[in-house]
């Protein structure tokens, strides 16, 4: 299989623009590219990148929630918690699987993320430092994964829309559990946990803002992205449309946004915002943020306390396939 997807991937880096046309076509056309169809070597390499960044966020997102699940104030919580993040490990078993299917393995990419040659999400650099901070991640943190992730739903590649489309379902969860969370501290709590909630905000907005990843005019994929429906929505459209939904339930919850610059702009209906601090994303991103070290720890111990683990169990499959194929010979003859 894997020998045959590497076939596929030197066939794939000839151009071929008669090829390339009927696909640019097809995408017009709302067709979905499945994984055995031609595709240019720049589309594969756009989506590998981009579904494995994916994947990473979700498995280095268990991290800073699962810091918080022992010490949950109540067993509704804890239940609540523990569901979520054991989500988020299920989503990037589905994203690493929709991954595979573009001809790189699990391993390759887990990898990858340990060498720093891929990515995950800047926002699961950032500690988690009270109970309200779990409150703060599903509201703003989830709630801007679906607002990036809604339009994937309809991604031209088969197998990363069909995965985003139960992960949203996930997701929306998660952004509800996250704000009953934010609605029984400010809106029926007691002012101190209201203002723990208004401290979790203060560290969280802009760190969520930037989410969104780098303004249009600074971003190097858009355009191309776009061109091939892996992307609806340019980062500056996604990051004004998060904002128009959220601050509003910001004042429901009586809570003020750091940001002295915000303001609704009657004539566009938009909230305008002010400057996004571009020079602590860039920091964060080449790993410098405050807990990078320890996220990338945590995966590098994970991965080697689980060599046993993943032996152990190709052992056993091994064990199965040949005890299958021996009672198949016996039943031939
Ligand atoms: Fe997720
Ligand atoms: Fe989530």
């Amino acid at each position: 299989m894997y020998t045959q997807s590497l076939n596929t991937r030197e066939a794939h880096a000839a151009e071929d623009p008669v090829r390339e046309a009927r696909f640019q076509a097809r995408v017009d056309a709302e067709e979905k590219i499945e994984p055995n169809d031609w595709m240019p070597e720049g589309y594969r390499k756009t989506l590998v990148r981009q579904i494995a960044q994916h994947a990473h966020s979700e498995i280095v997102g268990m991290h800073p929630e699962g810091n918080w699940i022992t010490r949950a104030p109540s067993l509704k919580r804890k239940a609540a918690l523990l569901a979520k993040v054991q989500d988020e490990g299920g989503h990037g078993a589905y994203l690493y699987a929709a991954a595979e299917t573009l001809g790189v393995s699990r391993e390759e990419l887990v990898e990858q993320l340990l060498n720093g040659k891929q990515k995950y999400s800047s926002i699961f650099n950032y500690p988690t430092l009270s109970w309200a901070d779990m409150g703060i991640i599903g509201w703003l943190v989830d709630g801007a994964a679906i607002m990036n992730q809604i339009p994937l739903c309809r991604c031209s590649y088969g197998p990363y829309a069909r995965a985003m489309i139960r992960i949203c379902k996930e997701e929306s969860f998660h952004q509800r559990q996250g704000y009953e969370i934010m609605v029984t501290l400010c809106r029926d709590g007691t002012p101190e946990q209201k203002a723990m909630a208004q401290e979790a905000l203060n560290r969280w907005w802009w760190p969520v803002l930037m989410m969104f990843g780098p303004s249009d005019k600074d971003s190097q994929h858009t355009d191309k992205s776009m061109r091939w429906k892996i992307k609806r929505f340019t980062n500056d459209e996604l990051r004004q449309k998060f904002v128009d939904a959220t601050v509003p339930q910001g004042h429901y919850l009586g809570l003020t946004f750091p940001d002295a610059d915000l303001k609704l702009n009657e004539e566009t209906g938009h909230w305008e915002f002010g400057e996004i601090d571009w020079a602590e994303f860039k920091r964060v991103i080449a790993g410098d943020g405050p807990c990078n070290r320890q996220r990338m720890k945590q995966r590098k111990d994970a991965t080697e306390n689980g060599v046993w683990v993943r032996e152990a169990a190709l052992a056993y499959a091994e064990k199965r396939k040949a005890r299958r194929d021996a009672a198949m010979r016996i039943a031939a003859e």
